[in-house]
């Protein structure tokens, strides 16, 4: 399937260095946690936590929510939950794409049950097009089309993630 280039590795890495300039801004004292949803947050998470400059620690969560190809199944699963308690830290939640916004304002909803002393989303890509929930992300690196995208942590059946810019898969 042919890909077409939405964003280049220079213009992700400028952004990624602006988000975390402001960030490292925002922030009071307290430990600061990214929590990186799996997998495809994980060249976000990489980049993002070396851009904020400040104490930052990290861990991970795994969820599943779409199939092998483009549909949603519409439910969230949790494949490996956190280490760490998020009891009295600051909590940035990062992920790679928000869409509907239906992962995040489960996982957002999970989270504050875990009582953190605060709780913040950031997302690389946002498309604004069809979001069902009123979540609402702290920091969007790009807002784009509502196309299927892959590269930079993103999939299609797990192929393409490893790719250094983000690219829209077309044809099917
Ligand atoms: P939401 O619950 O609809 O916001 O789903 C967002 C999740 O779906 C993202 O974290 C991605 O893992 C996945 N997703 C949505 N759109 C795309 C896409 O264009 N390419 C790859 N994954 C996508
Ligand atoms: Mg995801």
């Amino acid at each position: 399937m042919p890909l077409r280039p939405l964003l280049t590795e220079e213009q992700i890495q400028k952004r990624i260095l602006e988000m975390g300039a402001q960030i490292a801004a925002d922030y009071p004292d307290g430990t600061l946690y990214l929590i990186c949803i799996l997998k495809g947050a994980c060249y976000f998470l990489a980049d993002l936590s070396r851009a904020i400059t400040r104490d930052v620690r990290i861990d991970f969560m795994g969820i599943s929510t779409y199939g092998s190809g483009k549909t949603t199944s519409g439910e969230v699963k949790i494949t490996k939950d956190l280490d760490i308690s998020l009891q009295d830290v600051h909590v940035l939640i990062v992920e790679d794409l928000i869409d509907s916004g239906v992962t995040l304002g489960y996982l957002m909803s999970l989270m504050q049950q875990r009582q953190p002393k605060s709780i913040r989303s950031t997302t690389l890509l946002e498309k604004p097009e069809h979001r069902l929930s009123n979540v609402k992300v702290d920091y969007v690196g790009f807002r784009i089309p509502d196309e299927f995208v892959v590269g930079y942590g993103l999939d299609y059946a797990e192929k393409y993630r490893n790719l250094r810019g983000i690219y829209i898969l077309e044809g099917e």
